[in-house]
């Protein structure tokens, strides 16, 4: 509105950061839900983070998501002289392949020059399988690299429409319903104050993995996803929060 224009975004980052008590926030014009190029805009203030942050030979870790799809597009060349390697965050969650963390790995080490390694692990697991798998040796060697991540990138999305997204069982979808699931996030669904209510089983970083991670940057916009947002933040770890002026006007309305 007329008071962000004048002011610049930086008193409503301002407000975000003491809200959702998270180090630094990034804050970008518009709505992503009616604007792909809002989502672009994150992703370039994503890659201009990334440039600062990232040390030589550093493991990237993403997940999937149109948002992080955006990111991957409007990606540049970190530093030359420097090998990153890009590893998706966790086994795939039913996305479509464009959505798709290794899909997104592998076009961000494209885009900067990097590397990639991809998990070919189907998703939902079954307990029997899920043993087997993360104990297969080439498996257990790209498991080690993500586990090993200095930065993770990941997206948040709103709870039903994620589990929509993904084909859910309607027993589950029932059960997020029950337990009034707000958020989800690395395939973790949570309630309004950050309670873990459902976990999709798959490989790959886990949410308590997270507190080990040099710097975890979650990109996520749109007024869709205010109430989302606000509920991730109540449980999962994040350094840096890249949203735009939609999400955070609605995180600041909400309690
Ligand atoms: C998924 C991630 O691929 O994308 C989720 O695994 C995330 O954790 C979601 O919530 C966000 O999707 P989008 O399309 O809203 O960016």
């Amino acid at each position: 509105d007329f008071m962000n224009e004048i002011m610049g975004l930086s008193v409503l980052e301002k407000q975000i950061k003491d809200k959702l008590q998270v180090e630094h926030v990034i804050i970008v014009p518009g709505n992503s839900d009616d604007y792909e190029w809002v989502k672009q805009d994150m992703g370039k203030a994503c890659a201009a983070f990334l440039k600062k942050i990232v040390q030589p030979n550093n493991t990237i870790a993403v997940t999937g998501g149109t948002t992080m799809a955006s990111a991957a597009d409007v990606m540049t060349v970190l530093n030359k002289e420097n090998n990153y390697l890009f590893v998706p965050a966790r086994g795939g969650i039913g996305e479509k392949v464009e959505n798709q963390a290794n899909t997104i790995a592998s076009e961000m080490a494209r885009k900067t020059n990097g590397d990639y390694r991809l998990l070919y692990v189907p998703d939902p697991l079954s307990e029997s399988a899920y043993q087997t798998i993360i104990n297969e040796p080439s498996i257990n060697e790209t498991l080690q690299q993500i586990k090993g991540a200095n930065v993770v990138l990941h997206g948040i999305g709103d709870a039903l429409t994620m589990a929509k997204r993904r084909k859910t069982a309607e027993t589950t979808i029932a059960k997020l319903k029950t337990n009034k699931a707000v958020s989800e996030a690395f395939g973790y669904y949570f309630d309004k104050d950050g309670n873990v209510v459902h976990k999709v089983r798959t490989v790959g970083i886990q949410l308590e993995d997270l507190s080990t991670i040099d710097y975890v940057i979650t990109i996520a916009g749109g007024k869709s996803k205010g109430q989302a947002i606000t509920s991730y933040f109540k449980q999962g770890k994040s350094d840096l929060l890249i949203t735009d002026e939609a999400a955070a006007e609605q995180i600041l309305r909400g309690s």
